[in-house]
């Protein structure tokens, strides 16, 4: 094996993560370290440019509550998102970012992200909460402010295509993070004052729908496997929410999203007969009260009213997109030359959706010769995703904003730094912290700059680096570097790399994690249903899983990456399995569902279901936490 150089990064703040959460994080840090005299470092595993759930571009903000008009308050938000998860949210976070998200929003434009305006100069709304954008370089827009921020000042430092692995710790303080290069034959210790983990969510956990050819295409981005929630588990964090997946209802195939469809084009949903689930499934509402009447109707729930369809045989669902966009067109049906040059605006910004987001789903119109003025699509519920910041709520038990708190949530909701995970000096942003959903790109931004601006607070207070032990970081050298010793000791065993006796492939590991969860954790194959005894075998076969990963074989550093991914993921499925085993009921038909235990439970399960690894023991510690209600 060659030769691996290790390098060695002192810093004041560790940022790890490229995305919305850590650009955020840069700016703001940047600003408040430069006051202190303090270093800055971030680290992405690809390039800042086009890193993350945003690499390709999206085509709005899905946050912006617009305080400065009087178009929405706070507490309006705090109780869109309660309504929609189904009761299970923190309602400090999700104001802490509430109050401050505009303000991001007006920076996004200020560096030059362009906000559709009405004829008054007003922002187009998608729907109440949402913003559209010509955002194909939303992306490269913000990375260009992160890098100018901590550049630009001179206190910080950013390291690309370096993949981290997880924690460094000094006793229950975190110190910092190890990784290495996907490119160089260099490993990385980072040690830090304080880390900010904001490493996204993460996909193919779940078997994907989509297979042979396309496979590796999903919504959520190939490239966040669950680094975020392996790295504060690893660390003894407590988690939340971890049975709180993601479903997005999507456009079959290539995954488009459906938001502009149904808010800004107001389509309908119709099954193979014609018929509007939303309207003709009204009545199974009534067993999920109170979320059950609430508008907009929860996600899960608007996917749960589908997949009662699909499972009858009444499928495919398509998004009407023709109807909606004639029943718009109509207006102008007096006058030819207004008809037809609102139908041509009308079809731009149908694929402009897309090709600022989802450039796949042009691609599959284009190529199935599907004119959506024309004909409708199909639309499908997507296999099970890890993202906090979405409808999902999976993430890192992290501390409130001290001003929010009252008597009865200060003890539960608040310990010293907001967006503080429960280890000392370890911060959490975006995907990477839990139970405040619906932060969208806007939201997970002003988390980092929120966290950022925290974490600083905690150096200052907290201004000696920790202490690592030259003996842990060859510890750590060797784990990460296992997989490629592995692959060079048994690589002639047989004449196939990819099948050999005594190692496994990443590419096949995460085959096996896919099928234990879509099998048993209710994933596609299964309906989306489980009970006590599968997600039992999912542990025994989960445990089975983890034995082997010590037998993953790399043949370069790129393959490297890609068992760590998949160790990543298998960490986040025990989590997520541990947890939904946990809460005994169903809350999120249309996330998943239990048909042992098929009912809501609000007497005793309105509560957050939270877990902790015990690195230390090697334990998995379950618990409840108390659910307040801060906003009427
Ligand atoms: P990300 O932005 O995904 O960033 C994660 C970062 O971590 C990346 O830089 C990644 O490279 C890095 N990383 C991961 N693992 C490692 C590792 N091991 N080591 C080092 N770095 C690592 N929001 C909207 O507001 N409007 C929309 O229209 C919209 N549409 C969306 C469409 C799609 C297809 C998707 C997937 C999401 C969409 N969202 C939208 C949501 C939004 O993109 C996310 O909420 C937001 O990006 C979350 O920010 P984050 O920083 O937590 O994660
Ligand atoms: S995206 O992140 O990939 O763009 P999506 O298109 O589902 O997600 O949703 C965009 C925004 O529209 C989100 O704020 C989502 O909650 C909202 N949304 C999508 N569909 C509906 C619907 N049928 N009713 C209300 N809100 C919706």
């Amino acid at each position: 094996m060659p030769e691996f150089e290790k390098v060695i990064v002192e810093t004041d703040l560790l940022i790890l993560g490229g995305g919305m959460a850590a650009c955020g994080a840069a700016v703001e840090a940047a600003y408040w370290a430069k006051q202190q005299g303090l270093r800055v470092t971030l680290v992405d595993k690809a390039a800042v440019d086009r890193s993350g759930a945003v690499a390709m571009g999206l085509s709005a903000i899905n946050q912006y509550v617009g305080l400065k008009d009087g178009a929405n308050t706070v507490q309006d938000y705090v109780n869109y998102v309660r309504n929609d998860l189904m009761g299970v949210t923190r309602e400090d976070l999700v104001a802490n970012i509430a109050r401050h998200v505009d303000s991001t929003v007006h920076l996004f434009e200020k560096w030059g992200l362009p906000i559709w305006k009405d004829a008054e100069g007003k922002y187009v709304h998608e729907g109440r909460w949402q913003l559209m954008i010509n955002g194909e370089s939303y992306k490269v827009i913000v990375a260009e402010a992160a890098k100018n921020a901590l550049l630009g000042s001179g206190v910080g430092q950013i390291f690309e295509r370096v993949f981290i692995v997880g924690p460094l710790m000094d006793g229950d303080r975190c110190a910092g993070a190890v990784g290495f290069s996907v490119r160089e034959n260099k490993l990385y210790f980072f040690i830090a004052k304080a880390t900010l983990d904001a490493m996204g969510g993460a996909v193919h956990v779940f078997k994907p729908r989509s297979s042979g050819e396309g496979m590796g295409r999903a919504w959520y981005p190939p490239w966040n496997s669950g680094s975020s929630a392996y790295f504060t588990m690893k660390a003894g964090a407590e988690m939340t929410c971890q049975e709180v997946r993601f479903i997005p209802v999507r456009f079959k195939d290539a995954y488009g999203p459906v938001g502009a469809w149904f808010l800004l084009f107001k389509s309908r949903a119709t099954n193979a007969m014609g018929g509007n689930y939303m309207v003709e499934r009204q009545a199974e509402l009534e067993n999920w009260l109170p979320y059950g009447k609430v508008k907009p109707v929860p996600a899960n729930l608007r996917n749960y009213l589908g997949m009662l369809d699909v499972m009858e045989g009444k499928g495919p669902i398509y998004m009407r997109t023709e109807e909606a966009i004639q029943k718009i067109a109509e207006a102008y049906k007096d006058d030819p030359k207004e008809y037809k040059k609102k139908m041509k605006d009308l079809e731009s910004e149908a694929w402009e959706d897309f090709l600022d987001m989802t450039v796949s789903q042009a691609i599959l119109w284009a190529g199935t010769n599907l004119q959506p003025e024309e004909r409708s699509s199909e639309i499908a519920a997507a296999e099970p995703y890890f993202i906090g910041s979405h409808s999902g709520a999976s993430g890192a038990w992290v501390s409130g904003p001290e001003d929010l708190q009252n008597q009865q949530t200060k003890g539960e909701y608040f310990w010293g730094y907001c967006n503080m995970s429960t280890v000392k000096g370890l911060f959490c942003a975006g995907d990477a912290s839990g139970a405040s959903s619906h932060k969208f790109s806007s939201g997970s931004c002003t988390e980092g700059r929120i966290a950022a601006k925290e974490a600083i607070r905690f150096i200052v207070a907290n201004n000696q680096l920790p202490h690592v032990d030259p003996k842990v970081l060859e510890a750590h050298a060797a784990e990460i570097l296992a997989p490629l010793d592995f692959y060079e000791a048994h690589k002639n065993a047989t004449t196939d790399p990819e099948v050999n006796p005594n190692y496994i492939k990443p590419r096949m590991f995460m085959f096996r994690l896919q099928k234990v969860m879509d099998e048993y954790a209710a994933g596609v194959t299964s309906q989306f249903t489980t009970n006590k005894s599968q997600l039992e075998r999912a542990l025994e076969l989960l445990a089975y899983l983890k034995e082997d990963s010590l037998r993953l074989a790399a043949s370069n550093t790129h393959e490297l990456m890609r068992c760590w991914e998949n160790i990543h993921r298998m960490w986040q499925a025990e989590a997520h399995v541990r947890t939904v085993l946990f809460r005994e009921e169903t809350r999120w038909p249309g996330y998943y569902f239990r048909s042992d235990k098929p009912k809501m439970d609000e007497e005793h399960w309105h509560v957050f279901a939270n877990c902790r690894y015990d690195p230390g023991s090697g334990n998995w510690q379950m618990s409840t936490r108390p659910i307040y209600q801060l906003f009427a």
